[in-house]
């Protein structure tokens, strides 16, 4: 994470601040208040380590991180981490032994020397909120990477809220249920994105993000177990995850910005703990700008996979960020048959089991631009031709407003015109003008600008 910190700097991309602020909800309402602005906080009060939030709070900073360049578009960013999951490395990366050398503190863990933020004021305590969960599977010997909540319960011990994925399938293959793990805070872009993608059961992320980073991936073997973890990590924690160890999670604030429920979860004891004395503290606070990009780029993923079989030609399709680019999708589409407007709203919902609500508009409105969105429903869209509305399926657990077992109800707006329909009557009118008067128009928007970010 340090080589990705130090590009963000030479960009000019990083807000740094050298006044001593508290990990008691003061770096979080800084965070949250400026969710597209990375921070590095060098002056902790009460701790060594400096903290890092927000790091991927734009795709451009994502991208950035990838190898690509800012200007990357979000397609260029979708088609590079699209490649690295169909085709992963075949190897892992270089894994090298464990050395004591590598970090400057191998010892007892003890979580009480990490800055590990309260960020909410109902939230039940100290959470780290981007410590990716390393594991292997016993049947596959594939590393398992994820990244899990936990809340601190004392020095060595926390509490992880696991839904059940491949972490706990991980479990089920353990008799006894305890497995071992390794946790790791402020891994290389490539590492956390992995984590975070939903990637098939047997093949670690370690792969993916080795494609990520062109074969650059340089692992170690942790001390105490058998698991690799990047030796461009700030802190690593080794441990077990106890399955039947519960100890009730929460309440904590999750994408939605809303309390997630109370929950008996697994814990996790650590013993060991390394980092180095310069190590930067990793924070990623739940429903910021960034949680919706790693939570929404894996949806994104599985919707165009989809969209791509089901439908002829896309423009775009916008995971918006007022449904925390999670739950409401807009897909723009050049329409080749009549039902095609509602055949992409169906795959979207079966490619994408959070999504509450999918608006489909054609080609010539941009998905991004939600003003012309709502233009097409005010122009193109009818209610008694246009509407879906599915009961009963499968929602999100993120989602209040969904049944306890996360049943929801989804509904589509196909705004696309038929094909029949005469196409001068729905065509936004234009003005063909002069260079001038696009001068002119150009100079009084960028004057605009100026004076709003004056202020
Ligand atoms: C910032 C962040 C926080 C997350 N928190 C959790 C969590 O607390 N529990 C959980 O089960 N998944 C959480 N996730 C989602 C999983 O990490 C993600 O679904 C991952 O792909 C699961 O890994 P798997 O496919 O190997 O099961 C989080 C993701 C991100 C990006």
């Amino acid at each position: 994470m340090r080589d990705f910190l130090e590009l963000l700097e030479r960009k000019g991309l990083l807000e740094k601040i050298g006044i001593p602020l508290s990990t008691d909800r003061e770096i979080s309402s800084i965070l949250l208040s400026l969710e597209d602005q990375a921070f590095l906080f060098r002056q902790v009060k009460d701790f060594q380590m400096s903290v890092a939030g927000n790091l991927y709070c734009t795709k451009a900073n994502l991208a950035l991180g990838l190898g690509l360049s800012a200007s990357a578009t979000n397609y260029d960013l979708l088609t590079l981490i699209g490649k690295a999951v169909r085709y992963p490395s075949e190897s892992i990366g270089s894994v090298s032994g464990f050395r004591d050398s590598d970090f400057d503190h191998n010892e007892e863990a003890d979580l009480s020397k990490l800055p590990i933020l309260k960020h909410f004021d109902e939230e039940a305590g100290r959470y780290i909120t981007a410590g990716i969960v390393v594991a292997k599977s016993p049947e596959t010997g594939e590393d398992n990477l994820s990244v899990h909540r936990m809340l601190v319960l004392s020095k060595n011990k926390v509490v992880a809220r696991i839904v059940p994925r491949h972490l706990a399938r991980i479990a089920s293959e353990m008799s006894p249920k305890s497995v071992p793990v390794s946790v790791v805070i402020g891994p290389p872009p490539s590492v956390f994105l992995s984590a975070a993608l939903q990637i098939e059961y047997g093949t670690s992320e370690y792969r993916v993000a080795s494609k990520l980073s062109g074969g650059k991936l340089n692992l170690m073997k942790c001390e105490h177990n058998d698991l690799a973890v990047p030796i461009d990590s700030e802190v690593v924690l080794e441990g077990e995850l106890v399955w039947d160890d519960l100890v009730d999670e929460g309440p904590f604030v999750d994408l939605t910005r809303t309390y997630d429920d109370v929950r008996k979860q697994p814990t996790i004891t650590f013993r060991k703990m390394h980092f180095r004395n310069d190590s930067t503290y990793q924070v990623v606070v739940g429903s910021s700008r960034e949680h919706s990009i790693f939570m929404g780029l894996p949806q994104e993923l599985k919707i165009l996979d989809s969209l791509s079989r089901a439908v002829s030609k896309i423009r775009g399709v916008n995971l918006t960020q007022g449904g925390n680019g999670y739950f409401h999708c807009i897909v723009s589409l050049d329409k080749v048959n009549d039902g095609d407007g509602k055949t992409a709203i169906m795959s979207c919902f079966a490619a994408s089991h959070p999504l509450k609500l999918v608006i489909a508009v054609d080609s010539d409105i941009d998905p991004f631009d939600l003003n012309e969105v709502e233009w097409a429903l005010a122009t193109r869209f009818q209610a008694d031709r246009g509407l879906i509305v599915i009961n009963g399926a499968r929602g999100s657990s993120l989602d209040p407003s969904s049944s306890k077992s996360a049943v929801t109800s989804k509904l589509g707006i196909d705004a696309t015109l038929p094909m029949n329909q005469d196409r001068a009557k729905f065509k936004r009118a234009t003005i063909s003008t002069s260079d001038l008067a696009r001068s002119i128009v150009e100079e009084i928007r960028s004057k605009h600008k100026q004076v709003l970010e004056s202020k």
